[in-house]
């Protein structure tokens, strides 16, 4: 019997000719949005996988529906959209597509980066209502980027890569991580600390987040943390919304404890803090990380490809719940 997979919104063609060259029997929500929770219940059933995206819950009430379902394909690096515990005691293995999304999001974050330290989007709405009368000495000024030191809070896949691209800027890395890195250490031409937390934020120009989104990294940066920035520093979070908090974001902004902030990702996304919007002093972009058309595809193959594997009885490549494979 071939798999039944449901696929739970539209990826580039490649994906959906591999599903078909797979010889899987799947359905992809025909809608361009993301799918209702109440339809989503109700697809999953007597299905054999799942190919979901960051913006589906799966959830207990998910996997009772889904009863059959054995794998669920997340078409992302972040699984914090999934209760992988709950999945490991049923048995249900969870894959992710980590690797062929780190250059993209770390070159997004350097947009990020870019665009608020030289005010780009503010600057080029200026241009567009009209108010250009003239170059001025003190029009539109921004915070300098060569020499400067950067702050890396996480050192994973794409912190690194996002590091590495301050060489050609030669920036000083200040980074907070799980653990202390030398290899990279090594590697940077120019200076790097492993430094903690506060340190960090105390002491950076530039702050950009790059830990996935737990427990223990929920309001990771909140009032406390805002404060212990510099006046002139900016946030930059290509990570998950909730590894911040808006609310005190705002405030920040707001009072100018932190020049500005530029965010891929919302805490109540696709919701987005009103005054966020309102604020002059934040570039604000719609969770488009990997959204390139080379990664997204490659993103499609590879989760995909995990489904491939689990079906013809092997370990999928990007298991996430290792403790799956010991359950069984
Ligand atoms: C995107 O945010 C991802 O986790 O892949
Ligand atoms: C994700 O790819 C990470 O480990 O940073």
């Amino acid at each position: 019997m071939r798999p039944n997979i449901y696929v739970t919104r539209s990826l580039p063609q490649p994906a959906l000719d591999k599903m078909k060259e797979a010889g899987f029997d799947f359905d992809v929500f025909p809608e361009d949005r993301v799918i209702p929770h109440d339809i989503f219940l109700k697809e999953v059933e007597n299905r054999d996988g799942i190919l979901c995206i960051l913006t589906d819950t799966i959830n207990k009430d998910v996997f009772d529906k889904a009863r059959e379902a054995k794998i669920f394909a997340n078409y992302a690096v972040g699984y914090n959209n999934i209760d992988i515990e709950e999945a490991s005691k049923r048995g249900i293995a969870i894959t992710n597509t980590p690797g062929v999304l780190t250059d993209a999001t770390a070159d997004l974050a350097w947009a990020l980066l870019f665009a608020s330290a030289r005010r780009i989007a503010e600057s080029d709405l200026f241009l567009r209502e009209g108010k250009f009368e003239g170059w001025g000495p003190q029009l539109l000024m921004g915070q300098e980027i060569t020499g400067k030191t950067l702050g890396i809070i996480g050192l994973g896949r794409i912190g690194r890569a996002f590091a590495q691209r301050a060489a050609a800027f030669r920036m000083k890395i200040q980074y907070f991580s799980n653990s202390r890195n030398e290899e990279f250490e090594k590697s940077y031409p120019y200076e790097t600390k492993f430094v903690n937390l506060d340190k960090l934020l105390s002491t950076s120009d530039f702050v950009s987040l790059h830990v996935p989104l737990k427990p223990e990294t929920t309001h990771l940066i909140g009032e406390r943390e805002l404060k212990l920035m510099q006046p002139h520093a900016i946030l930059i979070n290509t990570a998950r919304g909730p590894i911040v908090d808006e609310a005190a974001l705002v405030k920040a902004l707001s009072e100018k404890w932190i020049w500005s902030a530029g965010l891929d990702v919302f805490e109540k996304e696709p919701k987005v803090h009103p005054d966020l919007i309102k604020l002059p002093n934040t570039v604000l972009l719609p969770h488009l990380g990997s959204a390139t058309i080379e990664t997204r595809t490659k993103m499609g193959l590879i989760a995909v490809q995990n489904l491939v594997e689990f079906f013809d009885g092997k370990s999928p490549t990007n298991l996430v719940n290792t403790n799956f494979l010991k359950n069984k």
